[in-house]
């Protein structure tokens, strides 16, 4: 196969939801269409569900929340799919974030019963601004739930898109009869035993004949062909175009559990959705099919084997062909690297690859070179763009709890923080840290982790920080910049890249602040410029 066909057959995306739509059970429904489990029936069953979900951590396990992001890929009709499964849980929105940075397109899971949900949101709002291409899976219609129509309006207002259904359900909850693939036509009906299976599909192409009252029922077809004139009429006809440029987005009804409408949207899915696109560096863009390796680390995960603290760093190929044991230069370390064994991805299992393409991601062993953002190059001065750091919403003082462990503890919090777990300020009067993270839940993992990995212990004191703001002087040598250090001294750190950052106690500081000190911009993520 040639390099461009390797591009062009690859779909590298991610399923987000809030917690408990059904990204894990979908994911799983994915996986068995592409044979990469065997797992039959629609049970979910325990040891698939920790592969889909790849809980490389103990603490995953415990808590019974996705902490970690992973990579599942298989092959289906000829398209190499690679899944990045991101954490639902808000504590993790960060790692979400980031992951986001690494996708060509996403799907969007939501629950029918419970609409639109609050991670959902702000997860389509990182979507929409990157215009990256979006499908809608409504799950759960083997329940009952809200109005399509309802949930089709409510996407639209709620998550600001613009959709037009590609499927639609016959029926709900305990009437749920099937779907009508309105992108290709056709009716597929849920067979009576048990729900669980699908007739193969029937074509429709024209919904006024009599055969379709006889395979749902005149009522049901006659509900569905005021439907289908319905959507004809409100909704936009789907273009692919308007897709690809995060303009529009399809919409498919389905039952995740049951294995229903999953088919319809993974077949629609290959189809329409992106193969590996360009990517913005801070020198140029990057087109996929450049001959040259370019790539870059947006996942770093540790703990995979307890006894050894050797850590994955998860890049993504942006162009050019990786290949084992070629020199890379690390960008920022101005490093030249050779990798004896990354890794692919496939299904639940990692395995050691001679080649990867665009679209693909590898992961690579790593003894603390990379940290999030990183750039492999083949010798190219270039810098991948869009991995800032945001805003903590918590901030704690972090101390030593056992005295004879010091270096472990700094050599823990140092590599932990390259992996993006959480922030590390320093105060800058005392030289005393701080840890900054998204949900209280990370200073739990951070504690456990710095335990169980460093073997070094920690305890926290609660901070009264509303936001980290970093902080841009016009002029670094004016006035205003030296009397802003001087009356704020005691709230300004630095972070781990030397940043000079501002730690705000309410929002109603930050306004003073930037009126009294207007040439002293304070900004809430570290990519200003
Ligand atoms: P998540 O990854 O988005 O958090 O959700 P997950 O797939 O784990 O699904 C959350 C719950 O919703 C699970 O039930 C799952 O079985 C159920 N579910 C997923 N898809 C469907 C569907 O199409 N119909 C119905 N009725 N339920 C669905 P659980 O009881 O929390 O877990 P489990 O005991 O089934 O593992």
């Amino acid at each position: 196969m040639s390099f461009l066909e390797e591009i062009q057959r690859r779909r590298t995306f991610g399923i987000i939801s809030h917690p408990d739509a059904g990204k894990t059970t979908l994911t799983e429904k994915l996986l068995l269409f592409g044979g990469a489990i065997q797992e039959a029936g629609a049970v979910k069953n325990n040891k698939i569900k920790k592969g889909a979900t790849s809980d490389f951590m103990e603490i995953e396990r415990q808590r019974g929340i996705s902490v970690a992001t992973s990579v599942l890929a298989f092959n289906y009709k000829g398209k190499k799919i690679n899944i990045l499964d991101t954490p639902g849980h808000k504590d993790f929105a960060e790692d979400t974030f980031r992951t986001l940075t690494a996708v060509d397109s996403v799907i969007v899971v939501i629950d029918v019963a419970k609409g639109v949900e609050e991670q959902t949101k702000k997860l389509v709002e990182v979507c929409r601004m990157r215009r990256i291409p979006i499908i809608v899976f409504i799950n759960k219609l083997d329940r009952e739930g809200k109005d399509a129509f309802d949930l089709l309006d409510e996407v639209e207002q709620k998550l600001g898109l613009r959709v037009t259904p590609l499927s639609f359900p016959i029926g709900m909850g305990y009437d749920f009869k099937g779907i009508y693939n309105i992108y290709e036509k056709k009716i597929n009906i849920l067979s009576d035993n048990h729900k669980q299976t699908v007739s193969e599909g029937v074509e429709f192409t024209d919904i006024s004949v009599p055969e379709l009252d006889e395979i749902i029922g005149e009522n049901a077809a006659n509900i569905l062909r005021e439907e289908l004139e319905l959507i004809t009429e409100v909704y936009p006809k789907f273009n692919k175009d308007a897709y690809l440029n995060g303009d529009l987005q399809p919409v498919f009804f389905g039952s995740a559990l049951n294995n229903f409408g999953v088919k319809e949207l993974l077949d629609c899915f290959i189809e329409i959705a992106p193969s590996p696109q360009p990517k913005k560096s801070e020198e140029r863009l990057v087109d996929s099919k450049e001959e040259k390796l370019t790539g870059f680390v947006f996942k770093i995960h540790a703990n995979m084997d307890p006894n050894h603290r050797n850590r994955l760093a998860f890049v993504k190929i942006v162009s050019g062909t990786f290949k084992r044991n070629a020199p890379y230069l690390h960008v920022r370390l101005n490093k030249k690297m050779k990798f004896s064994s990354p890794n692919a991805f496939f299904a639940e299992k990692k395995q050691i690859v001679d080649e990867s393409f665009p679209g693909d991601i590898v992961g690579l062993q790593d003894t603390g070179n990379f940290k999030i953002g990183d750039t492999l190059t083949e010798g190219e001065l270039l810098n991948f763009k869009g991995i800032p750091n945001f805003s903590p919403e918590h901030f704690r003082y972090v101390n030593n709890a056992d005295p004879l462990k010091s270096k472990q503890l700094h050599k823990g919090l140092d590599q932990l923080m390259d992996e993006g777990v959480a922030q590390l300020f320093t105060l800058d009067l005392n030289g005393r840290k701080i840890i900054g993270t998204v949900g209280a839940l990370q200073y739990e993992v951070i504690q456990y982790r710095l335990e169980h990995e460093y073997g070094a212990k920690c305890s926290y004191e609660n901070l009264p920080v509303h936001k980290a703001c970093w902080v841009e002087p016009e002029d670094v040598k004016s006035d205003e910049f030296k009397e802003f250090k001087r009356v704020k001294q005691r709230y300004l750190a630095k972070d781990k890249q030397g940043q000079l950052v501002f730690l705000a106690d309410s929002a109603f500081t930050i306004q003073m602040t930037q009126s009294k000190y207007p040439t002293v911009k304070l900004h809430f993520t570290s990519e200003f410029k």
